[in-house]
């Protein structure tokens, strides 16, 4: 007996003693500075790293790790090497003039769960280059960009603009019916086919991808500490996340793409799926070698839904924001598309180049509101170097936009609201290189000239119809954003008034 328990007290202690070795090897490791690379804080605990130093809105702590340790600092967080890139030159230097060295994604659980490595968004290499070209190849052809989207704009602005109207003036939040419009835009393209606003399905759908984007632990934990993903339990949201999406595939996707291809007419392929199926059955009898399958068509689909609804609804929020709680840059708006459009008309597209002070406020508020402060995480393909600095292959990058967007030296007042900023004394539109809210690269935004179509038709329609103010008696919106994958305004409530 007395052996039994000696046994288990001997076999109790080589196992704590194992596992001291282990944690003492992982902190060894996790706090170990490599001297060639980057240098950045020193991590406080053990596996968990340098978690603890930041905060879910990592901005504020990036800038000072940034006056601290220089454009490239390193931060360790689970067994991950992650390098902060900070700056215009170090940004234009690595993603633009590097070429294709940082174009990866970083092979993590995170991008597992989101894409399967699917698609566009979570896809690295030779398959993310076919998968990105088709897919602009293919939106090029359905017009995307050019005239047939203005039309498409225009019709959904009309929509916009009633569901708005119906709230008589009374406080309202404009999120469901702005979202809904603009993912109206990017429905039209991939199936052709919109949604009505009260359509409840589709609130769901955007329900969820909003509820998603917003789930900042379930991504941190998936990404930094993948092992928490069979911990009984949901304490940081991944089973919710893998639920949105089921339901997402469940409700919409799938049968829309079923549809699709039981419906199949080569000869008239007027949406993204059907246009995709025809090149995808061209290269597979032609006997190309070629990633185009329906399983990535799946995820490209979901890439475009859920990449073009948040950041555009996102930005539209944010101007909506800061016009009520700016009426005198809102009056000046206003004033613009009196001048040059008037009340008969709907803005139209070559307006752009009459409309400055409209164009101004969409860029800074696109600056100040950065919706994607920290781009999307990449990874090094190949050990390279940068100003004495390794960066080894594999780590994780992190492009940090804010810092650019956000510089003192560049904007002098970044924080202010200040559309006058782009606006020259001979009252041109002022065009900035540093202006990357849809990031740099062979990676940036695929959808930059939609959204930037999509922000100003909208944005435009609604100041030539409404005054847009705070909710009477109440305090006014505060500008804290809810920070998760995108930074969005919190929800808020207000008024359209007439005119
Ligand atoms: C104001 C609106 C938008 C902003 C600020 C924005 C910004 C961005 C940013 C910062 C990235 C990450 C680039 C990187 O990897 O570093 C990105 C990627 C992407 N965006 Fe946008 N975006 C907007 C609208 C849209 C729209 C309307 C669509 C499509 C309908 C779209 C589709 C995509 C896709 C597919 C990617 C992934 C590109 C890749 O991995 O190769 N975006 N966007």
């Amino acid at each position: 007996m007395l052996d039994a328990v000696g046994d288990v007290f001997l076999c109790s202690n080589v196992t704590w003693a194992l596992l001291t070795v282990l944690v003492s090897l992982l902190w060894w490791r996790s706090t170990r500075p490599l001297s060639d690379v980057p240098p950045g804080p020193r991590p406080m605990i053990p596996i968990l790293g340098n978690i603890l130093q930041l905060e879910t809105d990592p901005r504020k702590q990036f800038a000072k790790f940034r006056r601290r340790y220089g454009d490239l600092f390193s931060l360790y967080i689970g067994n991950k090497h992650i390098i902060v890139l900070n700056g215009f030159e170090t940004l234009q230097d690595l993603l633009v003039k590097g070429g294709d060295k940082l174009s990866n994604r970083p092979d993590t659980k995170t991008m597992e769960m989101v894409g399967g490595y699917k698609g566009i968004i979570s896809t690295s290499g030779k398959v993310w280059r076919e998968q990105r070209m088709t897919s602009l190849a293919l939106l090029r052809k359905l017009d995307f960009g050019k005239q047939s989207m203005e039309d498409k704009i225009q019709e959904e602005s009309v929509y916009l603009l009633d569901a708005i109207a119906k709230e008589n003036g009374m406080a309202f939040d404009p999120n469901p019916v702005i979202g809904n419009a603009v993912s109206n835009i990017t429905c039209n393209m991939i199936f052709a086919q919109r949604y009505d606003y009260d359509n409840d399905h589709f609130q769901l759908v955007l329900h969820m991808i909003n509820e998603t984007l917003h789930m900042v632990g379930a991504f941190s934990a998936m990404t930094f500490f993948p092992f928490l993903d069979y911990i009984p339990g949901d304490v940081f949201g991944v089973g919710k996340v893998k639920a949105n999406l089921e339901k997402f595939s469940e409700i919409i996707l799938n049968p829309m793409i079923k549809h699709n291809i039981d419906n199949y007419d080569p000869d008239n392929c007027n949406s993204f799926i059907a246009l995709y199926l025809k090149e995808m059955y061209a290269r597979k009898t032609s006997g190309k070698e070629t990633a185009l399958d329906v399983k990535h068509l799946e995820q490209v689909v979901s890439d475009l839904l859920a990449a073009g609804t948040e950041t555009t609804t996102s930005t539209l929020r944010w101007l909506l924001l800061f016009m009520a709680t700016n009426p005198e840059v809102q009056a000046k708006c206003y004033q613009d598309v009196q001048t040059h459009v008037g009340n008969g008309r709907k803005p139209v597209l070559t307006d752009r180049d009459n409309l400055i002070y409209v164009q101004a406020v969409i860029t800074e508020t696109s600056r100040l509101a950065a919706v994607i402060p920290m781009g999307a995480p990449r990874s090094v393909t190949e050990d390279m170097w940068y100003k004495g600095y390794r960066l080894p292959r594999n780590s994780m990058i992190i492009t940090n936009l804010d810092s650019v967007l956000m510089d003192e030296k560049i904007w002098g007042d970044p924080k202010v609201f200040r559309p006058e900023r782009f606006v020259s004394e001979d009252g041109k539109l002022i065009h900035r290189e540093e202006l990357i809210p849809f990031s740099m690269g062979k990676r940036k935004c695929m959808a930059e000239t939609t959204a930037k179509i999509e922000l100003f038709l909208f944005f435009s329609h609604m100041i030539q119809k409404f005054r847009f103010i705070t909710e009477p008696g109440k305090p006014a919106p505060g500008f804290e954003p809810a920070f998760g994958v995108t930074s969005a305004p919190r929800a808020f409530k207000i008024c359209a008034i007439p005119r």
